[in-house]
């Protein structure tokens, strides 16, 4: 007898990623806020999703949009108020919508009180919270680089000693192995559970604790060693365990945990099934498979055979003991459909709708993030003015000031990576700037909202959006989608990705194009029988089921045969 599926409500979940500064604005200032998501819960309600994760809404310097916070109790002041925001919860909440929180708390703003205090002098009751350490030899500690460019370590001359910053300069790393810097951060969350919100996605968490010994890595061209050593540090599951016991454990909350560098074996510690950490985990190794050896500012496409493997490994070595994510996009990924399917007007529809088909009939929670229903594409920047976010910023004056770029090169890879991509307001309506503002926006509108557009997509049958809300109500109605075991076949076919869901006596089988080619193929002989087939869902409307299909570009189709 094969054991009954672990039923948990955040598996049967559909989430949706707000980035708020690009979502909506209310007031005309450019910038989108809380009011401005308040007025487009209905959207998000039609739409299916059953949780939203806000992306920081704290008050911040925004060195890196929000994820630099000076303040973890009060509301940033370009988005609101602590008013709007109680509003916008209780809205959410009488719509049926739960409300993740991001939860940055592997690095605090420089601008943070206690960094504030910390720096003052050595035996300041803050000193502590941070990590500082005495320069090797009139140099940096070790010779760990920034995410952000530059070195990870920052020399502070009030007190002659070097801060470690993973991120920016203004994102100095927090103290984990300090016990009263945990039961700061266990105390502010609770506040805000006590506050009624649905739990939490964790910035980073993976990085939280910090090696004993800060020894040198391999360093890399920019003359700077990865901090990867730093990611799953020795007492990461233990600081996880306790906040699970102080603080998760009062709510039936959604966790996930953003986990840079994680591997399977870990993973399966950090979203094990018995909930003593985290429900799910954030993995990344699924984005690196067009990267060139490791280094991210490349135009490289994927290889779909390195995709498959990738997916199907976590796939397969999560089941049944932990529980995977699905995203193909965030605010720090490049869209989806110039990556992996095609922006050009003939196939954007088709290769957005055949991507969300691949992702959302895994086995795993799905994410959204926003304008990805509509099939947003990357925008067409110009020069480096055109750019906001601090990574492509700095990349692009480190890269190019080494000569390992010329500033043509170096703004093609922009155009293809940069965060930016994901970052430019929802597109909304035809009118001026896609109907986000009535001000100039922070960042510039993708000029394709003239045809690519929510008040478009809603009111259309065949449109991206119409497409995900099928999507959303077939995994409502259909438990195979959540807790079907999962299968790849094909592996080394480079055009399909061709895999079964199987739960009790059906079967779901899943195909879908990742090229232009049309593909013959013919049907595995347990799905023969056509009076035992239901078409579940596919994005050309025509298509039949016959024993030998012709897959057309950009084509999925997800059959459901008992057997
Ligand atoms: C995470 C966030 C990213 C941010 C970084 C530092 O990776 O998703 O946006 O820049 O952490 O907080
Ligand atoms: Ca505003």
């Amino acid at each position: 007898m094969k054991a009954e599926p672990d039923r948990k409500w955040w598996k049967e979940s559909v989430v949706y990623q707000i980035y708020p500064r690009s979502f909506k604005d209310s007031n005309g200032d450019g910038i989108g806020d809380l009011k401005g998501i308040t007025e487009k819960l209905d959207y998000l309600q039609d739409l299916g999703v059953d949780v939203i994760w806000l992306s920081p809404v704290y008050q911040s310097p925004n060195d890196d949009n929000g994820y630099d916070i000076s303040d973890y109790q009060s509301i940033m002041e370009e988005f609101g108020t602590m008013e709007d925001f109680d509003e916008m919860l209780a809205q959410a909440h009488s719509k049926g919508l739960k409300i993740v929180m991001d939860l940055v708390v592997n690095h605090t703003s420089d601008e943070h009180p206690w960094f504030v205090e910390s720096r003052k002098s050595k035996d300041n009751p803050y000193r502590d919270y941070y990590i500082w350490r005495e320069g090797k030899d009139g140099r940096e500690p070790n010779n760990w680089g920034s995410c952000f460019s530059g070195s990870a370590w920052m020399y502070d001359g009030q007190t002659q000693m070097y801060y470690l910053h993973l991120f920016s300069q203004k994102q100095p790393d927090l103290n984990w192995d300090n016990e009263t810097v945990r039961n700061e951060v266990f105390t502010m969350m609770n506040w805000w559970i006590d506050k009624g919100i649905d739990g939490f996605r964790m910035d980073v968490i993976s990085l939280i604790s910090k090696p004993a010994e800060f020894v040198d890595g391999k360093a890399g061209v920019e003359g700077y060693a990865s901090f990867s050593d730093a990611a799953n540090g020795p007492h990461v599951h233990e600081y996880l365990q306790e906040m699970r016991q102080k603080v998760l454990n009062r709510a039936d909350t959604l966790t996930v945990g953003e986990c840079s560098g994680v591997t399977l074996e870990e993973a399966k510690k950090y979203a094990r099934s018995d909930e003593k950490e985290l429900n799910m985990v954030f993995q990344f190794e699924h984005m690196d498979v067009d990267a060139d050896e490791g280094n991210k500012w490349t135009d490289k496409k994927m290889d779909l055979r390195d995709m498959k493997e990738v997916l199907t490994r976590w796939q397969k070595g999560l089941e049944g003991v932990a529980w995977n994510s699905l995203f193909w996009e965030n605010h720090d990924q490049p869209r989806s459909v110039s990556r992996y399917g095609s922006d050009s007007r003939e196939y954007q529809e088709v290769s957005a709708k055949m991507l969300a088909t691949c992702l959302h009939l895994m086995q795993g929670t799905p994410y959204i993030y926003q304008g990805q229903e509509l099939g947003m594409t990357n925008v067409p920047f110009g020069g480096i003015e055109d750019f906001r976010d601090l990574e492509s910023i700095n990349a692009y004056r480190e890269l190019t000031e080494q000569g390992v770029y010329t500033q043509e090169e170096m703004l093609k890879y922009l155009r293809y990576k940069s965060r930016d991509n994901a970052r430019t307001p929802f597109q909304w309506d035809d009118s001026e700037n896609a109907g986000f503002t009535e001000g100039t926006p922070w960042i510039m509108v993708n000029p394709n909202y003239k045809w690519i557009n929510a008040k478009d997509q809603i009111a259309r049958k065949d449109s991206v959006f119409s497409y995900y809300k099928e999507l959303i109500r077939l995994r409502k109605s259909h438990e195979i989608i959540v807790y079907g075991s999962y299968d790849l076949l094909l592996p080394e076919d480079p055009d399909l990705y061709v895999y079964t869901r199987t739960l009790g006596s059906e079967k779901m089988l899943v195909i879908c194009n990742f090229s232009e080619n049309t593909r013959d193929f013919t049907l595995p002989g347990w799905c023969q029988d056509s009076a035992n087939i239901v078409k579940l869902i596919g994005n050309y409307g025509d298509a039949g089921i016959d024993g030998s299909m012709r897959i057309r570009a950009y084509e999925a189709v997800a059959l459901l045969c008992k057997i």
